[in-house]
């Protein structure tokens, strides 16, 4: 078992921005001694039935980090996201900081490599992304220390990024009633996942959660932060009760009723890419629809 440099006496200060579009959450983390600060999942806007992109939501991270006179140091994406559009090299374009992904990003883009058809132009090296994470890996915003923990299930890239008591979890767990995320994307498993979700219930009692998502069931007010100690007691999924047995079933039962979601053809090509839409080979931006591709 890896050994994660955990230190609950480091408190960041989390900004916590709900895309109402896609139900993404962005943060904003300063480090509470310094004014670095990181952003994790960020959005970029789209109207796939206009093929127009814009970037309020990405715009409105960018005049806070400004207003609060932050130093953006990381631009991070607990995954290749298939429900938005990552703004990370908009952000990174006016604030500067370095992208980073999981390692295993490779897989993500060999495996959509080919249903997209890309051309030899198109790395499968993860080389679009700064900084590639193994797991354990650690970095620094400011004096905070950051780590990432290695997550798949729900993707093969899927990492979870913990800074001092605050981990972002991306789509490994929702809040305790939304339970848990598909795993029926290529590359996913729901036994991988429950043993991610296990890791990151490892972790203190007291740990805040941030998720990336919620979907806000029963017709609760959206939320987007709890702690291991909540999920572990009320995780509608794999709360107090529910065995690995249990979790494999009904998240196979489950995702064989999902529909895909509405922004998976965008978003694939251009997450995949750390942000950046795919060009023609006249050098205009183009999304492309496979079809039956996926
Ligand atoms: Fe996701």
């Amino acid at each position: 078992m890896t050994q994660y440099p955990l230190d609950m006496s480091i408190k960041p200060e989390v900004q916590a921005f709900f895309d109402e579009a896609t139900n993404t959450i962005s943060y904003i983390v300063k480090d509470p001694t310094s004014k670095s600060c990181a952003v994790i999942d960020s959005v970029m806007d789209i109207d796939y039935a206009a093929g127009r992109i814009t970037y309020d939501h990405a715009d409105e991270l960018i005049r806070q980090i400004k207003a609060q006179g932050l130093k953006l140091e990381w631009i991070i994406e607990t995954h290749v996201h298939a429900d938005h559009l990552s703004a990370a090299p908009y952000i990174q374009q006016e604030l500067g900081g370095k992208i980073g992904i999981g390692s295993k990003i490779m897989v993500v883009q060999d495996t959509f490599g080919k249903v997209f058809n890309e051309g030899t132009e198109f790395q499968r090296d993860g080389s679009q992304f700064d900084r590639l994470f193994e797991d354990g890996d650690t970095y620094k915003v400011g004096n905070m220390q950051a780590f990432a923990m290695y997550t798949p299930g729900h993707t093969p890239a899927c990492m979870v990024h913990v800074m001092g008591n605050a981990a972002f979890v991306g789509d490994t767990l929702f809040m305790p009633d939304g339970g848990s995320a598909r795993c029926d994307f290529p590359g996913g498993s729901a036994e991988e996942l429950y043993e991610s979700i296990m890791k990151v219930l490892a972790l203190p009692d007291e740990m805040r959660l941030f998720m990336c998502h919620d979907y806000g069931p029963n017709g609760r007010d959206i939320a987007w932060e709890t702690t291991v100690a909540d999920e572990k007691e009320h995780n509608i999924h794999v709360g107090r009760g529910k065995t690995k047995d249990d979790f494999i079933k009904f998240r196979t039962e489950r995702d064989s009723q999902l529909a895909m979601p509405k922004l998976i053809i965008p978003s694939l090509q251009v997450n995949m890419r750390a942000g950046e839409v795919p060009k023609d080979k006249d050098g205009n931006p183009v999304l492309k629809v496979p079809v039956n591709g996926l």
